[in-house]
């Protein structure tokens, strides 16, 4: 337990006990009342408390605004203007021991700058509190965020670019500053478990609306894999099993909850018509290309994320650029180019193949 470290904006007082209890190595402290709420717990079990002071170091990291976790609005860590209010009160507590420093600024960061600038920051704070307080920074973790290669179309650094920059920026920086080196600490997630599995679903209904879209739902959805939903994270799919088949149809995914927006992928071309019982293998795809600026980021969260140019093997065609947008109401679902049906117009109901498998339908095809 001692190399466990329980970061958190909400931890309860039970959840702290119990971290103490069973010898977690590091409590991150997010904030003031978690500070004092600990003080009070370590106090009255006559004992200390292992810490690092979670900072917020304001860094735009260029990802997605949902999964930024260090920027000066944020609900995660002290924010930089009480950083030094943070750090003398801890320190003042006899029941905290401050071993170090801590900031986590996000996921999918594909850039090593955020984190060499978030490096400098922190590092300028410690030595500025080593001059007024005498602290010893013994420990920094600079948190996880390290981007992963969810589809063949979005390579992401290797580890090592991420490795070199922060190993001798923290280097370059404490001889800089005349401090020791910090044991440096990185908490990769997705890095580590990304690759490790994939969501399974079962095609159940198929839902053809001529002229419109063409629905197959799965048993799952927004509960079990909700970025989609939240903030437009796209998804890849193949069929299990048609692995082989050419991806002729175009179909939109949608989960089974109660919810327009339970979309787990919009207009994917995929074998022919998804059938009640096909399985799926889905990936989550980073939101978007990371834009290069805050307003770049703003613009691609309202506009939509459109399908990215395909070259995998088990997909076939040309790309498909039909714009869209998130799934608000049930206008935005109806393509550039494709007026909704206007009340009192008959359309065709969809032909239902013999064997009641398929729910074929002209529109569902390659479009
Ligand atoms: C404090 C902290 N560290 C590390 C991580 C892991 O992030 P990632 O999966 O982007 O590496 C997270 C993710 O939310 C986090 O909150």
């Amino acid at each position: 337990m001692d190399r466990v470290g329980f970061p958190g904006n909400n931890k309860s007082a039970e959840e702290l006990t119990l971290a103490l209890d069973s010898g977690v190595g590091r409590i991150v402290v997010d904030n003031f009342h978690e500070l004092e709420m600990l003080g009070k717990i370590a106090r009255a079990k006559k004992t200390r408390a292992d810490v690092l002071l979670r900072i917020t170091p304001g860094v735009d990291p260029h990802t997605h605004k949902f999964i930024i976790t260090g920027s000066i609005d944020s609900k995660f860590g002290f924010p930089m203007v009480l950083r030094e209010e943070a750090a003398a009160r801890a320190l003042s507590m006899p029941e905290i021991n401050v071993m170090g420093l801590h900031f986590h600024i996000g996921s999918q960061i594909a850039e090593t700058e955020p984190w060499e600038q978030s490096i400098e920051f922190i590092l300028n704070f410690a030595a500025e509190m080593k001059q007024k307080h005498g602290f010893e920074l013994k420990e920094l973790s600079v948190g996880g965020g390290y981007a992963i290669q969810y589809t063949v179309d979005a390579p992401v650094p290797p580890i090592s670019v991420y490795a070199e920059a922060l190993t001798s920026n923290v280097i370059s920086q404490c001889q800089k500053l005349k401090l020791a080196q910090p044991k440096l600490i990185i908490e990769p997630g997705r890095a580590i478990v990304g690759q490790a599995g994939v969501a399974l679903y079962t095609a159940g209904v198929a839902k053809d609306i001529p002229g419109i879209r063409c629905y197959v739902s799965v048993d799952g959805g927004m509960a079990d894999n909700i970025r989609p939903a939240l903030y437009g994270a796209t998804l890849e799919a193949v069929v299990a099993n048609k692995m082989g088949e050419n991806d002729t149809d175009k179909v939109t995914i949608a989960g089974k909850f109660c919810e327009s927006g339970d979309v787990l992928i919009r207009d994917i071309m995929l074998p022919p018509i998804v059938a009640a019982g096909d399985s799926q293998t889905a990936s989550e795809r980073a939101p978007d290309a990371a834009p290069s600026s805050v307003d770049d980021r703003d613009a691609a969260e309202e506009r939509q994320v459109q399908p990215e140019a395909d070259n995998r093997s088990f997909r076939s065609g040309p790309p498909d650029t039909t714009p869209y947008t998130r799934p608000a109401v049930p206008e935005d679902y109806a393509p550039q180019g494709k007026p909704a049906i206007p009340p009192g117009v008959t359309v065709p109901v969809p032909n239902e193949s013999p064997d009641g498998k398929n729910f074929g339908n002209p529109d569902c095809g390659a479009n």
